[in-house]
């Protein structure tokens, strides 16, 4: 009997744990899913405007980028993002590793680069200006 009641009393710690666990990854979803970008309706031309302007109070991306091959000090030049964005992260295509980069910056550092990227993008940036922004990342090479 003592040990049957361990057994559940562990299980339920189990199960109290597995909820929690599930509860806290999907709190750090984010709220547009990269399944849900429509690229073949993406518009490279609006991605570069939002690109280089503040959207919604968040800072610009070239506050902290430049494209020329020298970084502006923060962070590294995006001047041959599409060549590279495929091969970052094993298993992550260009597409799949540039929308993590915007709104999980922390996920994975650009080697020598500190975790300073703004990382709030999810609030300011809509489903559509997601989908121009990696379309217009992807032209950079
Ligand atoms: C406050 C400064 C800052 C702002 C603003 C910022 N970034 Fe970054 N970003 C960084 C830093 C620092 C890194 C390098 C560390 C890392 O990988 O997170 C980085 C890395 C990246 C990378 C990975 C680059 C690579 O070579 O693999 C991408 C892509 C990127 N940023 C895109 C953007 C876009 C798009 C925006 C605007 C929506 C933006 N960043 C705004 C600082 C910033």
């Amino acid at each position: 009997m003592k040990s049957l009641l361990c057994g559940s009393r562990r299980f339920l710690v189990f199960a109290l744990f597995s909820a929690l666990l599930l509860s806290a990854c999907s709190a750090d979803a984010p709220r547009v899913a990269l399944a849900d970008l429509d690229f073949s309706l993406a518009d490279p031309g609006s991605g570069e405007k939002l690109f280089n302007q503040s959207n919604n109070e968040s800072p610009a991306c070239s506050a902290c980028h430049s494209l020329t091959g020298e970084s502006s000090g923060i962070g590294n030049s995006l001047g041959d993002l599409a060549a590279v964005a495929g091969a970052r992260v094993k298993g992550q295509s260009a597409e799949e590793y540039l929308y993590w980069s915007i709104l999980r910056p922390g996920q994975h550092l650009v080697t020598g680069y500190a975790n300073l990227m703004y990382s709030r993008y999810e609030d300011s940036l809509e489903r559509a200006d997601l989908a121009d922004l990696i379309a217009y990342l992807l032209t950079l090479d």
